[in-house]
């Protein structure tokens, strides 16, 4: 609006209705304006109703008119925040981690922000663990699952319509904001979004799982399949899923409804959603965050719509260079190497081609191969 307001001033200004504009010029300008309005008037009259609305409401217009920026909603898919109203992270601190998520958005015209993470007492989490007669999750993911419900609840509490939510670790190809525009046609598509609907996603879901680490699909799964030119090829394809992966077309990607899952690498929420998400998963019981939300996905408790192969995965430093993820750390699986051994090596990203991470970082590529995966 400021923006819009500090256009207008000058143009009313040239106006020059004051009193030192000599009356000729008044007069032209006077003229001019009735010249637009009768050439205006003209064309009312004679283009056809029809073609003037088609007109109008055509994306080639340029939408920047009075600096508005208006665009249709699979547009909006492509802006900043991906169409959603904001991208949140979640993290515990600077770290390379942080430090790579910021070069990657910077590279990639992304605004993410990071909310301060609250620190739960080891009695929350404690007793957190002890929920319920069934499985108990680890310490460290038991941490990072109360960390993801206080974001869920700071979605909620800042009044959001839609999130988008990310892993500090995670990583995207260069090409993710043509990538979100197919996935916008696709999820209106494939949830028979209204028209009408302003949202570029639709909003008939709870969870749209962006990032993972694989998912369940076959032939005859209810799915809707488009072609995406900056998709991995299967062979290069990795994770449990890879068997599953020659089950839809080379250069194809896919969104279904959730089946199996797993990894909360991205993660959108709509804000019911978020509620909805968030009673679930705050019962506890299974092994981890993202199993939690994987076991609603079957029976329906949650509206999860997954895009296959994902759009975003965890990079991860070189394991020679000691590399424990911060969940198996805080688990007692490993103890992480000090900061510098991760940010002056290169490590990878599987299944994404052009790693936005390695690009801003070491201006190169980093697909980790499947021989390296672990
Ligand atoms: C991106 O689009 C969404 C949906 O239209 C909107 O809510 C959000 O504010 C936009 N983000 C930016 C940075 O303009
Ligand atoms: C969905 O996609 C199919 C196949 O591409 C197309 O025929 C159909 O018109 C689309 N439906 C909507 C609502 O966009
Ligand atoms: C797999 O990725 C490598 C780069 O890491 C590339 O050289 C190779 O051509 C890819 N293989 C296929 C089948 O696309």
């Amino acid at each position: 609006m400021n923006q819009m307001l500090s256009y207008l001033r000058p143009y009313h200004s040239s106006l020059g209705i004051g009193p030192n504009v000599p009356s000729k010029a008044i007069r032209f300008r006077v003229g001019c304006v009735l010249l637009l309005i009768a050439l205006l008037s003209t064309w009312f009259i004679l283009t056809p109703a029809r073609v003037r609305h088609s007109l109008i409401h055509t994306s080639q217009i340029p939408s920047n008119i009075l600096g508005v920026t208006r665009s249709t909603p699979r547009e909006s898919a492509t802006n900043a925040t991906l169409g959603f109203q904001r991208i949140l992270a979640l993290s515990g601190g600077p770290s390379w981690r942080t430090r790579g998520l910021k070069a990657a958005a910077a590279y990639t015209g992304l605004e993410i922000d990071i909310p301060e993470r609250p620190n739960n007492s080891p009695e929350l989490v404690d007793a957190f663990r002890q929920i319920g007669n069934g499985k108990k999750p680890a310490l460290g993911a038991a941490r990072a699952w109360l960390s993801h419900l206080d974001m869920l609840k700071y979605v909620i509490q800042s009044g959001l319509h839609t999130a988008l939510i990310l892993e500090d670790d995670v990583d995207w190809d260069l090409a993710l904001k043509d990538q979100m525009l197919l996935v916008s046609d696709a999820v209106r598509n494939f949830t028979r979004a209204d028209a009408s609907e302003p949202s570029p996603y639709g909003r008939n879901w709870d969870i749209l799982w962006l990032g993972h680490c694989g998912e369940y699909t076959v032939a005859d799964t209810e799915r809707f399949e488009y072609e995406d030119s900056t998709v991995l090829s299967h062979a290069n394809y990795t994770g449990w899923a890879a068997p599953y992966i020659t089950n839809m077309g080379e250069g194809h990607r896919l969104v279904q409804h959730g089946v199996n899952p797993i990894c909360t690498f991205a993660y959108a929420v709509t804000r019911q959603g978020a509620q909805r998400a968030l009673e679930w998963a705050e019962k506890g019981e299974s092994e981890a965050f993202d199993v939690k939300l994987m076991e609603a996905c079957r029976p329906k408790i949650l509206n999860v719509v997954t895009v296959q192969p994902e759009l975003m995965h965890h990079y991860t430093p070189p394991h020679d260079a000691g590399y424990w993820s911060e969940v198996n750390a805080g688990d007692g699986k490993g103890t992480d190497a000090g900061e510098s051994a991760y940010e002056s090596r290169m490590g990878g990203t599987e299944n994404i081609i052009h790693s936005a991470r390695c690009k801003a970082l070491f201006d190169r590529t980093c697909l980790k191969p499947f021989w390296e995966q672990y």
